[in-house]
C-alpha cells in the first residue's frame, strides 16, 4: 500500500508548506499530495481553501491577491508564525523541492468552487520540468479533468469521489471512472467498501483513499487491498504497514 504525505506532513506541520513537505521526504512514502490554486496574477499557489483565513493570518480569496501579496501572510499555526517555510508555496518551489527525488507529485486542481482556467498552466510546469511520470493530476471537478485529458491525454489522472452523487449518473462509480478514462478513483473513506476495491481492480483502476489517519483505518485499508492512502500522519502509516 503506498503512501502519500497528505497537504504534506500536515498532522505535525502547518498544511500545504514547504516545511510540511520537506518533512514529509524525511519519510518512506511514495508521494506527496498537494492542493492547487490560482492567484490573481495567475501563479499555480498551493493552499486547500479558495479562502487563506483558515490556514493563514489574513481575509479573502486566494484569487484576489498576487503572489507577492499572498507571501506576505504569516501562517495561523502559532509555533510557526514566524517560520518562512511557512507561506504559500507556489506549485514551482515545490517542483524544485522534489525535483531529485523519486516522490510522487499528486496535483489536485481545486476548481471545485472557482473553476480557474489552470489546466494548460499545470501541464506545461510539468513539461517543463519532465515530471510526467512523476505525477497524478486529480480533481473533485470531473469537467476540469476532461479539460486536462484533451490537452494531454498521456499524463496519468484520478477523478475524486466525495458522496454517491459524483458517480450518480453511473451504476458505480468504477463504470464512472472508466467512463472518465482515468488511472485511479481517488475516494473517501466513506465511501470506499472492499467490493468497490474488487472491481476497480477488475476493471483496471487503481483506488486510492483519503483521508487516512487513524490505525483502525490504515489497517482497514490493507485488509481492503487498497493501492494508496494519503495521510497526514505518513510516519505513523508506515508503522502500521511494517508491523502489518
Ligand atoms: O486528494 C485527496 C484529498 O486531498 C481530497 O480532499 O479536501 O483534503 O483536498 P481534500
Ligand atoms: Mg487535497
Amino acid at each position: 500500500m503506498k503512501v502519500f504525505a497528505h497537504r504534506g506532513a500536515s498532522g505535525d506541520y502547518p498544511e500545504n508548506t514547504i516545511l510540511a513537505f520537506d518533512k514529509a521526504l524525511t519519510f518512506d512514502i511514495y508521494g506527496i499530495e498537494l492542493d492547487v490554486h490560482k492567484s490573481k496574477d495567475g501563479h499555480l499557489v498551493i493552499i486547500h481553501d479558495e479562502d487563506i483565513q483558515r490556514t493563514f493570518k489574513g481575509k479573502g480569496l486566494v484569487v484576489d491577491y498576487t503572489l507577492s501579496e499572498l507571501k506576505k501572510f504569516n501562517c495561523r499555526k502559532f509555533e510557526f508564525i514566524e517560520n518562512l517555510d511557512c507561506k504559500i508555496p507556489t506549485l514551482r518551489e515545490v517542483f524544485e523541492l522534489i525535483k531529485d527525488t523519486d516522490i510522487i507529485l499528486n496535483i489536485e486542481a481545486k476548481t471545485d468552487l472557482i473553476h480557474y482556467d489552470i489546466e494548460q498552466d499545470i501541464i506545461d510546469i510539468i513539461k517543463e520540468y519532465n515530471f510526467e511520470k512523476k505525477v497524478l493530476i486529480s480533481s473533485f471537478n470531473h469537467k476540469c479533468i476532461k479539460i486536462f485529458k484533451e490537452l494531454d491525454n498521456n499524463l496519468k489522472y484520478g477523478a475524486l469521489y466525495y458522496s454517491e452523487k459524483d458517480y450518480s449518473s453511473e451504476a458505480n462509480v468504477v463504470e464512472h471512472a472508466k467512463k472518465l478514462g482515468v488511472y485511479s478513483i481517488n475516494i473517501s473513506k466513506d465511501l470506499v467498501t472492499k467490493e468497490i476495491v474488487d472491481l476497480a481492480h477488475e476493471n483496471g483502476l487503481k483506488v486510492f483513499v483519503y483521508t487516512i489517519n487513524s490505525p483502525i483505518l490504515m489497517r482497514k485499508m490493507i485488509e481492503y487491498n487498497v493501492d494508496g492512502i494519503f495521510s497526514d500522519y505518513p510516519d505513523l502509516t508506515n508503522e502500521i504497514r511494517k508491523k502489518y
